[in-house]
């Protein structure tokens, strides 16, 4: 645990002369490079399973095969372009000592252009070709992190936006540090008893309840799914209690949990009593996941499922989820639900997963055992130490390499250069989700605006992949070169 800040006492020269304590860091540059004030661009709250992480107590952690004994000096600089998200509190500047290696990691923008400033890491929502840290140098590497929708930023999804990086963690199983069950936070808790027994279940169906939960307060989403649900509700019944197609008012007394993204017990125990729940994500995208499948699964209700084309990779068995995009028509849907809702025995086949002799997908179980990170667990990195350090012992390697190289030309190969490709994010172009896009009236509020955000994505993903081909040091130049590239376009050039 060497390097870490540590508080020491001082004589404030305030209005009192009070004596107080002060934190002192040790990974610090020299003073004259990091007395600045705060970069930061304002106070940023992802709603996501980061907002729930605790980052203090487990800030650095040294791996037994690092033997890595520089001075903070001498250390890479890693610098936390969307300093919101850098994990380390508090102070702007942290060693880190990794698995093998260590490194400076600080969210002080002042470093951009520093020679000892290796790698910059960006948060994936926050992420603007607009705002770009440009000259991009050539000695530098980019690292992505995006654990969140794809709608938050499709500059990602697009070939020109993700190669510009060199490591990514997404949570797409490609990517170089996935994230893919981020939302999962471990094996017992998806082996946990139901919540409602099916008898309940059943007893609250003959008392009135449907059969089918629908909860959603964010509705005008790429993934569209209100336009499926609306033809669903033709021939089930279902309850939707969020402001989505809302028909029922949530009782009083859960008014203000319904929108805490914790497992309030209230909360949990009133959603728990539904057969289905419709688990829809905002944005599809191959592995992309997230508490609305898990959670069902959890309370032992049956998650009614779109999102990931191949979420069936990561179920419990094959017979634990309904998958949506298997049925040819929401009626059919509809049909099959209702079949469940009267064989008890098919129902429970659902839930066999509750036993763990019935968990037989060896990928879910491999991932939820070797990941490295771990989710409100206190004995493990949390994923964004995990990320810097992976993005720390990878530049460490790298600048081996290349020393190496320089060395001795002739013994040793150059570094391969490495970046990302669209195996990394690569989400498809929002569609409807119900019926045909030629069919939807051109006022459709969905139409105008999901299909057009990600096409301008992608001129923002090509904009800035030509700022740097240009070396420009003004990142506002982007429109400009986007207008260049559409003129040039239109004159049938490339
Ligand atoms: C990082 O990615 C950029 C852009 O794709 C590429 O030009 C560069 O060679 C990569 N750097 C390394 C060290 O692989
Ligand atoms: C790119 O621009 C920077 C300054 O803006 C300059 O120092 C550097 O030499 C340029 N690189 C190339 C390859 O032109």
């Amino acid at each position: 645990m060497s390097g870490r800040g540590r508080l020491v006492p001082c004589v404030c020269l305030g209005l009192f002369g009070v004596l107080c304590w002060v934190w002192v860091s040790f990974a610090s540059f020299p003073d004259d490079q990091l007395s600045l004030e705060d970069v930061d661009r304002g106070a940023f709250l992802p709603q996501s399973a980061l907002s729930e992480m605790e980052f203090a107590s487990i800030s650095s952690y040294r791996g037994p095969g690092n033997t890595d004994h520089r001075s903070n000096k001498e250390l890479p600089i890693i610098l936390w372009w969307s300093g919101g998200l850098f994990p380390h509190f508090p102070g702007n500047t942290e060693r880190i000592d990794c698995a093998t290696s260590s490194c400076l990691v600080t969210k002080n923008r002042k470093v951009q252009l520093y020679k000892r400033t290796t790698s910059i890491i960006f948060y994936g929502t926050d992420f603007r070709a607009y705002e770009a840290p440009l000259p991009r140098l050539h000695h530098q590497t980019w690292a992505l992190f995006h654990e969140e929708s794809p709608m938050n930023n499709y500059i990602l999804s697009h070939s020109p936006g993700i190669r510009l990086f060199n490591y990514t963690a997404t949570f797409r199983r490609e990517s170089d540090y996935p994230l893919t069950l981020q939302w999962l936070p471990s094996l017992e808790y998806l082996l946990e008893p139901s919540a409602v027994s099916l008898q309940e279940k059943n007893r609250l169906r003959r008392e009135g309840l449907a059969p089918v939960l629908y909860m959603q307060s964010h509705c005008d989403v790429p993934s569209d799914r209100d336009r499926y649900i609306v033809e669903l509700m033709k021939y089930i019944e279902v309850d939707s209690y969020g402001k989505c197609l809302n028909n029922k008012p949530l009782p009083g007394h859960l008014e203000d949990t319904s929108t805490a993204t914790g497992e309030e017990p209230r909360f949990m125990n009133f959603v728990a009593r539904y057969k289905f729940h419709l688990a829809l994500e905002n944005g599809l995208c191959p592995d992309y996941m997230t508490e609305k499948l898990w959670r069902p699964l959890h309370q032992g209700c049956v998650p009614v499922y779109r999102g990931s084309s191949v979420v069936t990779d990561w179920m419990p068995n094959d017979h634990s989820a309904v998958i949506i995009d298997n049925f040819p028509s929401p009626k059919a849907l509809a049909d099959f639900l209702k079949h469940l809702d009267e064989n008890d025995d098919k129902y429970a086949k659902y839930l066999e997963f509750k036993n763990p002799r019935h968990v037989t997908n060896m990928r879910l179980l491999e991932a939820l055992e070797t990941r490295e990170w771990g989710v409100n667990d206190m004995s493990k990195p949390n994923y964004l130490n995990g990320f810097e350090c992976y993005v720390c012992d990878q530049e460490n390697a790298r600048l081996a390499t290349e020393r190496a190289y320089r060395k001795a030309p002739k013994k040793n190969k150059p570094p391969q250069p490495k970046m990302a490709d669209n195996l990394h994010m690569g989400c498809p172009l929002p569609s409807p989700g119900y019926g045909d896009v030629q069919d939807l009236p051109a006022n459709d509020g969905w139409l105008q605006t999901w299909p057009q955000d990600y096409w301008q994505s992608l001129d923002q993903a090509q904009g800035l992949e030509s700022l740097i081909r240009h070396n420009e040091s003004d990142p506002s130049l982007l429109w400009k070169h986007i207008q260049n590239m559409a003129v040039s376009r239109a004159r049938g050039k490339h």
